[in-house]
């Protein structure tokens, strides 16, 4: 699994081997007007004579309607089984371009080369490709891993701030469920400050490490679910109330809350630990304006949690810093004792 994942600090040179190596019969890459923008170019001149697909960003275009112009344009491109797709972008390009790769003439190859934090640490790692379908999120999709996975810290620079910040909840999150040491670390510096290469690195090794143990999410990968639990359910609630918030923020709050149940009603986390992750994480995100009509219907969605069997609230919870624990019951009630708890907390 790791083979396919290449650091790299120069992604031109690093993708004109690969293709030199590959000898593929025609070359696409995917781009949306952000990442032609700001990345195309740092790569551009690498290339073999290719053809540029590009597409409008954002995750209202993550469905079938933009996955029906790629694979017509692949089709007008006369691109056969021996062609490759790079995609250039961040998560919504990847779980779209690599499900349209992996889908168009049963299969071709794709190169990822994510471009935002959130998809460099985690959605271009774990082969998981999907389209939003009717408002569900991620309903239609394959496991496929892409021939390479081409890492390049650099792009994370000209993300808008709050893009960074929002990749930046799944690094922490790694953290907090693989070492005291990452989390120390990070916790002592502001977010402009943080040593992207290295921190993204831990974070991909992590990341792949669980998914090369359970790839098809049996058992140890339900650990990546850490704050999405409750993190889902105030995403969702709050898109639903047109108070959308951005997925880092609400997977911040999510682990905040999870935390208070660990530590108040389950006697893991200690008392020290939760003032820790609330602390920092308070002071990078800020806090989500969540109020007691709120609680009940985030709670209500938990309930509705992939990963839940039955009835039950199956969350991961932190044993201590750096040891999960799957599949722990957690109830309605300590879900919204956690997010009252949340709304009480200072900044
Ligand atoms: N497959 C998985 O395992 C997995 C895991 C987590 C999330 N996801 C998916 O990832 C998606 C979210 O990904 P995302 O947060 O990267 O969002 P995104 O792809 O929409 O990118 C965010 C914004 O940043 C822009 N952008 C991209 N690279 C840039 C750069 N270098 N500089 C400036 N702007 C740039 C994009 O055009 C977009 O406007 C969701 O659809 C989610 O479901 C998938
Ligand atoms: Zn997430």
């Amino acid at each position: 699994m790791s083979d396919n994942i290449l650091f790299t600090a120069d992604p031109g040179k690093a993708l004109g081997s690969f293709l030199a190596e590959h000898q593929y019969s025609s070359v696409a890459v995917l781009v949306d007007q952000n990442s032609a923008l700001h990345c195309y170019p740092l790569i551009q001149n690498n290339l073999p004579p290719h053809h540029v697909i590009a597409v409008p960003a954002g995750e209202e275009f993550k469905q079938l309607g933009t996955c029906e112009k790629i694979w017509q344009k692949l089709t007008d491109l006369h691109m056969d089984r021996h062609s490759v797709l790079i995609i250039l972008g961040g998560g919504v390009l990847g779980d779209m371009g690599g499900f349209c790769a992996a889908t168009y003439k049963r299969g071709v190859d794709f190169v990822l080369v994510p471009t935002t934090l959130l998809s460099l640490v985690d959605s271009s790692i774990g082969g998981k490709l999907a389209i939003d379908f009717h408002h569900l999120k991620n309903h239609i999709g394959v496991f496929q891993l892409p021939a390479l996975t081409l890492l390049y810290s650099g792009f994370v620079t000209t993300l808008p701030y709050l893009e960074q910040r929002s990749g930046f909840a799944e690094v922490i999150k790694h953290a907090l469920i693989s070492d005291r040491p990452t989390w120390d670390a990070i916790r002592k510096v502001a977010l402009k400050d943080q040593p992207w290469s290295h921190l993204i690195e831990h974070s991909v090794n992590f990341k792949a490490g669980v998914v090369q143990e359970d790839p098809k999410e049996k058992g140890l990968r339900k650990i990546l679910n850490t704050g999405h639990t409750i993190g889902h359910g105030i995403e969702t609630h709050l898109l639903n109330e047109n108070r959308k918030v951005m997925h880092g923020e609400a997977v911040a709050a999510g682990i905040i809350a999870e935390s208070w149940i660990a530590s108040q009603r389950k006697d893991l986390l200690t008392q020290n630990e939760l003032n820790e992750i609330c602390d920092y994480l308070l002071r990078v995100f800020g806090k989500i304006d969540l109020r007691e009509a709120d609680f009940e219907k985030v709670a209500a969605l938990t309930l509705q949690d992939k990963k839940n069997r039955g009835n039950r609230i199956l969350c991961v919870l932190l044993e201590r810093i750096g040891k999960p624990v799957i599949d722990r019951e957690i109830t309605l009630e300590e879900v919204k004792r956690a997010l009252q708890f949340y709304s009480q907390l200072q900044i």
